[in-house]
C-alpha cells in the first residue's frame, strides 16, 4: 500500500511514572528510525500520541480533555492520527473510542512495538486500530504475561533525552495487587527480564556515554530471574553490571519494603557505584489501613526494615509514598502516618490523595469515605511536616563538599534560554550520591562528569553550593576534578 502523504511530525504527551517516561523515549526513537520528527507544537503535528496514566483519576480526566480539545482537529486536517497508548488504552481499551471517537489508535502497555505499523495503518486505512493484552482474568497466567511484551529495542545515542543518564528496565508488571492500585491491570503480571539482556543493554548504554543508569520495576526488588541454571536475585544483578566500564553510578525503583532482603542491602553497602538511596514506599503507618491497602507488612515489620537499611548502610537515604484518605482512614490512622514521617525522617516523600479506581479490590469493598476536603488538609499536614523534615536535614549539608554527577542547565537556566547561549557560566543541576538535588554554577560543559560541590544553602528540595574551584585551571579547556 502506498504511503499517504503527511509531514512526519510527532506530538507526544507523557504523563505517570518514570516506565511511562521511558515508554515514550522508546517508541519516539522507533519513530524517529521511520524518519519522524518531535515537534512541541500539536497543531504542527500529523501524529499526536499520548502516553497515558490510570493510578489516580485525575491523570485520567487530563488526558480526556486534551482528546477534547483536538476533537475538531480532524475537519481541517483529514490525515491527523491520535493515538492513545500505555496505561489507560490497556484499562479503558474501546471505551477511549466512545468517550473520544476522534481517537485512531489504542495501545496497551505491552503492545508498544506495534504503534509504527498502526500509524500508518490507521492513516492510510482511516480504520480504528487496537492493540492490547490480554487482561488479568482473560486466560491463564502464563498466556496473560505473554500477551505483555516487554518493549526495550536498542536506543540510538542521539536519541535519548539525557547523554548521560538512562532508565532500564530490569522487570514489567506487577503481582502484589495493592488493594488500591490499578498497576497490576494495566501492566500485567510480573516477569523479570533476562539478566544477560540487561547487562548487554548497560553496557551499549556505557557505549555511548552513558554514565548513570537507573534500573527500573514497579516492585524493582522482587527481581527474580533464572538463566543458565542460577538464579539471579537484585543483589546479584547489580554485581553483575556494577563494573560495567564507563557507568559511574547505579540506581533502582520503586523497592517493595517486604523484598527489602539483607542480600540487596549488602550489595548497596559493598558496591561503590550504587547509590545509597532507597525509595520504599510506606504508604501508611497504621496497621488498619495497611492491612486493608492489603500491603503485606506491618508498622513494626516496616520499622525493622528501616533499622536493617541504616545498620547496613549508613548515610543511606530513603523516600517514600504516602496515601492520605484511603476508605475508612480516621484522624487517628491519619496521625499514625505522620508518626512515621517524624521518626523514620524519610529525605522526601511522594503524598497522594486517595483516588477511588473502579476495577480494584477497595473500590468493590469499601466506599471512598473521606471527604474531599478532609484529604487535602491531610495532604498539606503531610506535606508541610515531610518539607520541615527535608529542609532540616538538608541543613545538615551547609558547609560540606558533595560530590554531584552535573545533569547540565538547571531548570531556571533552561528557562532563561541561558543553556543555548554560548556564556561560559550558567546555573547547573545535578544529584549527590544520595540523590539530593545540588544547584550551582559553572561552565555547560561539566555535564556528564562528577564535580565537586561546597554547600553554602538550603530548601526542603535543593542543595545550593558552588563548585570547589582549587582543582579547576581556569583559562583554556577546564580541568574537571574527576572523583571516583
Ligand atoms: N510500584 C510502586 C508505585 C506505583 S504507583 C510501589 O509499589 O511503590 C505510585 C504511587 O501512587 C504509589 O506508591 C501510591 O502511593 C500511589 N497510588 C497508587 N494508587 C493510588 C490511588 N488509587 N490513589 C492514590 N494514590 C495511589
Ligand atoms: Fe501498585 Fe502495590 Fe504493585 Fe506498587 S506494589 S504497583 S502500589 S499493586
Ligand atoms: Fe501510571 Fe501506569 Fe506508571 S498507571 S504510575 S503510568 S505504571
Amino acid at each position: 500500500m502506498s504511503e499517504t502523504p503527511h509531514n512526519k511530525q510527532l506530538y507526544i504527551e507523557t504523563v505517570g511514572c518514570q516506565m511511562n517516561m521511558l515508554d515514550s523515549e522508546l517508541v519516539v526513537a522507533a519513530l524517529r528510525k521511520q524518519q519522524f520528527e518531535l515537534t512541541n507544537d500539536i497543531k504542527a503535528a500529523d501524529t499526536i500520541l499520548f502516553n497515558t496514566c490510570s493510578v489516580r483519576e485525575h491523570a485520567e480526566h487530563k488526558i480526556y480533555s486534551q482528546l477534547g480539545r483536538i476533537k475538531f482537529q480532524k475537519r481541517s486536517r483529514p490525515n491527523l492520527v491520535i493515538g492513545v497508548m500505555g496505561c489507560m488504552a490497556q484499562k479503558d481499551q474501546e471505551l477511549i473510542f466512545e468517550k473520544a471517537p476522534h481517537v485512531d489508535l489504542v495501545v496497551g502497555t505491552g503492545q508498544l512495538g506495534e504503534i509504527p505499523k498502526l500509524i500508518d495503518e490507521a492513516r492510510s486505512s482511516r480504520e480504528r486500530q487496537t492493540a492490547l493484552s490480554l487482561d488479568r482474568k482473560g486466560g491463564s497466567r502464563e498466556s496473560v504475561a505473554n500477551s505483555f511484551e516487554s518493549y526495550d529495542p536498542l536506543r540510538d545515542p542521539e536519541m535519548r533525552p539525557s547523554p548521560y543518564q538512562a532508565f532500564v528496565r530490569i522487570m514489567i508488571g506487577c503481582d502484589k495487587f495493592c488493594t488500591y492500585c490499578v498497576v497490576p491491570m494495566t501492566r500485567g503480571p510480573e516477569q523479570s527480564r533476562p539478566p544477560s539482556l540487561i547487562a548487554s543493554e548497560v553496557r551499549t548504554l556505557a557505549e555511548q556515554g552513558v554514565k548513570e543508569v537507573t534500573l527500573l520495576g514497579q516492585t524493582v526488588n522482587s527481581y527474580r530471574h533464572t538463566e543458565d541454571g542460577r538464579e539471579y536475585r537484585m543483589s546479584d544483578l547489580l554485581e553483575l553490571i556494577h563494573d560495567t566500564e564507563g557507568i559511574e553510578r547505579i540506581k533502582f525503583v520503586t523497592n517493595y519494603p517486604k523484598d527489602m532482603t539483607d542480600d540487596l542491602l549488602q550489595a548497596v553497602r559493598d558496591l561503590p557505584k550504587v547509590c545509597r538511596y532507597l525509595h520504599v514506599p510506606a504508604q501508611s503507618g497504621c496497621d488498619d489501613q495497611l492491612k486493608a491497602m492489603k500491603r503485606g507488612y506491618t508498622v513494626a515489620e516496616y520499622r525493622e526494615m528501616m533499622q536493617r537499611i541504616n545498620a547496613t548502610i549508613p548515610g543511606c537515604a530513603v523516600s517514600s509514598d504516602f496515601i492520605v484518605g484511603f476508605c475508612g482512614e480516621s484522624e487517628e490512622s491519619f496521625q499514625k502516618s505522620m508518626a512515621l514521617i517524624e521518626e523514620f525522617r524519610f529525605k522526601n516523600s511522594f503524598i497522594f490523595k486517595y483516588s477511588e479506581r473502579p476495577g480494584t479490590k477497595a473500590n468493590g469493598l469499601w466506599p471512598d469515605d473521606i471527604p474531599e476536603d478532609v484529604k487535602k488538609r491531610r495532604n498539606n499536614e503531610m506535606l508541610d511536616l515531610q518539607n520541615r523534615i527535608s529542609e532540616e536535614d538538608n541543613a545538615e549539608f551547609i558547609g560540606t563538599t558533595v560530590q554531584v554527577l552535573c545533569e547540565g542547565a538547571s531548570k531556571t537556566a533552561t528557562k532563561r534560554g541561558d543553556a543555548d547561549s554560548d556564556s561560559p557560566s550558567i546555573q547547573l543541576v545535578g544529584r549527590t550520591d544520595c540523590d539530593r538535588i545540588v544547584v550551582f554554577d559553572g561552565n555547560p560543559r561539566l555535564a556528564g562528569s562528577m564535580v565537586e560541590v561546597d554547600v553554602h544553602d538550603i530548601t526542603a528540595t535543593t542543595l545550593l553550593g558552588s563548585i570547589v574551584t582549587r582543582q579547576i585551571t581556569h583559562g583554556m579547556e577546564i580541568d574537571l576534578p574527576v572523583v571516583s
